[in-house]
């Protein structure tokens, strides 16, 4: 049985003090108001994690994801992080390929590739995103775009490591654009995803793995997307810096 997932995604956002606050109140309220197996993810900047670490070890359903690391281990690479300096303070996930690293960082599939095997070796679980731009949608390519982000980034793991992974939907032309894909859109997608994971993993696997929508993802919104048979929960961004709309998409899957 995959697993529910709902992801905040902080972007560059929150300085330290806010962050504290904003997850201290996440914490609260999804202990007293969640119920149900969904598990929720809070990817945050790099000063948080140790503290959100710390907190989240009172709360086992919240784990804490980074946003980004490094394709090597380690070395002379000024202002990088690395997937072992992550695990070190406690983080489960990271975001790797998100449409705003790829666009404004030149973040390639190859580049990916070698990022989702370091993040593996080290014991964190990608959250790997993948997506289409307007054009790529509006001239009907979308179906070859998201082919590619896959065969490129992922799909050269062995079973045992693809089974770790967590994939994230992310129409570009619906990230921070409040255009919310509909429901239909999103979910002929995530079947497409699906079926492609099955012709290169089997259908155990491709039923195994969870696959998330993301893009303009609100309260209003969450429960009628994550009620599409192959959308297994949400990458939220601007939704997961208020901690009351953050906690009632969690609620969406109630
Ligand atoms: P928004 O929810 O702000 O559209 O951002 C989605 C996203 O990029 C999450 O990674």
């Amino acid at each position: 049985m995959r697993k529910k997932i709902v992801a905040g995604n902080w972007k560059m956002n929150m300085d330290y003090t806010s962050g504290l606050s904003l997850f201290s109140e996440v914490l609260n309220m999804v202990k007293d108001e969640v119920t149900g197996t969904q598990e929720v993810v809070v990817c945050a900047p790099f000063i948080h994690l140790q503290s959100l670490s710390q907190l989240a070890a009172q709360q086992s359903r919240v784990t804490i994801g980074a946003q980004n690391c490094h394709q090597a281990e380690s070395g002379a690479y000024t202002g990088e992080i690395s997937a072992a300096m992550l695990r070190s303070v406690g983080v489960s996930y990271v975001i790797l390929g998100h449409s705003e690293r790829r666009q404004y960082f030149g973040e390639t599939d190859a580049l990916l590739a070698e990022k989702v095997n370091v993040a593996l070796k080290n014991n964190l679980k990608p959250i790997f995103c993948i997506g289409e731009t307007l054009d790529e949608r509006n001239s009907g390519k979308y179906f070859d775009v998201i082919k590619r982000q896959l065969g490129d980034g992922i799909f050269h793991l062995s079973d045992a490591d693809f089974s770790k992974l967590v994939i994230a939907y992310e129409p570009v032309w619906a990230i921070g654009t409040g255009l919310t894909a509909t429901p239909e859109q999103a979910q002929e997608v995530h079947a497409f995803i699906r079926k492609e994971l099955a012709a290169k993993y089997g259908e155990a696997i491709a039923n195994d793995t969870t696959i998330l929508y993301g893009g303009s993802c609100n309260p209003k919104n969450a429960a009628d997307l994550f009620s599409q048979a192959d959308i297994d929960g949400g990458l939220i961004g601007g939704a997961s810096l208020k901690s009351r709309d953050f906690t009632d998409i969690i609620k969406a899957f109630n």
